[in-house]
């Protein structure tokens, strides 16, 4: 397995594979949660510098259930408010022990600095509007959960994606796994090198829905976006949220994604978060298990699961 995982091109399609069916394999569908010692000497800290729910509790769930010790260093509280840099809080922890760290930071590429300051393996979970790999991984799984193959499978990303590492690594991930994506939404929103990125792109969602199997809401994320992308929410909202009306366009086993936070009643209505085909929470339920396979593949020793397991 990889030493780091700072980008989703850091892995190819085999690597990806391994590490969905490793997380199907340690949580079994409907299955009760299992706890595993395969990591029990090891430590992982979590370091986070921008807010975070789902994405750091994943990570701290997933280390706990492989036994490891979790540390969550508190950036705000610590010596970073006194303006310590990256490189010496990172010089600082290694000096703890630390076999992992898992690091989500508002700078694109901070974590790849961090990986050439450190010992230790690093695992991006967001670096700025670049990259959110493990993200992407549960994304794939829950697809995978519906779907037989990526080949050919037709994916609208909808939104905002100029300022969305989500939709970076979603794109790079899915391509890479044979999908046919589409992104979706307001010229102003779509960015101008997504020509290269192999994708479709359209502002019309209405003529999408009907042939897309999974449509992948971004959230309209306002603490980046400087005045004038959209005319107003509500304008974006009418032209390319998704309220029931145009759910009710989707092929009948499509499904509907989101990274969360939602904007209910932006980029997606309340009711259409609450559908059958919402895998909204489905997405933050594989995220543990997508992150305990990353884990125990990066950490652990080979065959310890299934010997203790
Ligand atoms: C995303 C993030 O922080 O990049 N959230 C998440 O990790 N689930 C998406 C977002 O903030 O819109």
């Amino acid at each position: 397995m990889i030493k780091h995982l700072l980008d989703i091109t850091d892995l190819n399609p085999d690597g990806i594979q391994r590490i969905l069916e490793t997380a199907a394999n340690l949580q079994p569908e409907g299955g009760a949660i299992r706890k595993y010692p395969a990591l029990r000497n090891k430590t992982v800290v979590n370091l986070f510098y921008e807010s975070s729910t789902r994405t750091r509790t994943s990570f701290e769930l997933a280390a706990k259930r492989l036994s490891a010790d979790v540390v969550n260093f508190a950036v705000s509280g610590s010596s970073v408010d006194k303006g310590e840099s990256l490189k010496d809080t990172a010089q600082t922890i290694m000096a703890m022990g630390v076999d992992a760290i898992v690091i989500r930071h508002k700078a694109s590429g901070a974590p790849h600095r961090l990986a050439q300051w450190v010992d230790a393996h690093v695992i991006n979970a967001g670096d700025g509007m670049h990259q959110h790999p493990t993200q992407a991984l549960l994304d794939l799984f829950t697809i995978r959960q519906h779907f037989p193959s990526f080949e050919g499978l037709r994916v609208a990303i909808v939104g905002d994606v100029t300022h969305s590492r989500v939709a970076r690594s979603d794109v790079q991930a899915l391509t890479m796994m044979g999908a046919d994506v589409t992104l979706v939404g307001p010229p102003t929103l779509l960015p101008p090198q997504a020509e290269h990125w192999g994708v479709a792109t359209t502002a019309d969602l209405d003529a999408v829905l009907p042939k897309a199997d999974v449509v992948y809401l971004l959230r309209m994320q306002l603490e980046r976006q400087q005045a004038g992308f959209v005319p107003s929410l509500r304008e974006y909202s009418r032209l390319w949220g998704l309220d029931s009306a145009r759910a009710a366009m989707l092929k009948d086993d499509a499904l509907v994604m989101h990274p969360g936070p939602m904007n209910r009643g932006v980029e997606i209505s309340a009711e259409v978060a609450e559908l059958p085909r919402s895998m909204i929470i489905d997405q933050v339920t594989n995220g543990i298990k997508v992150r305990m396979a990353l884990l125990y593949l990066m950490l652990g020793t080979p065959g310890e699961v299934a010997a203790n397991g």
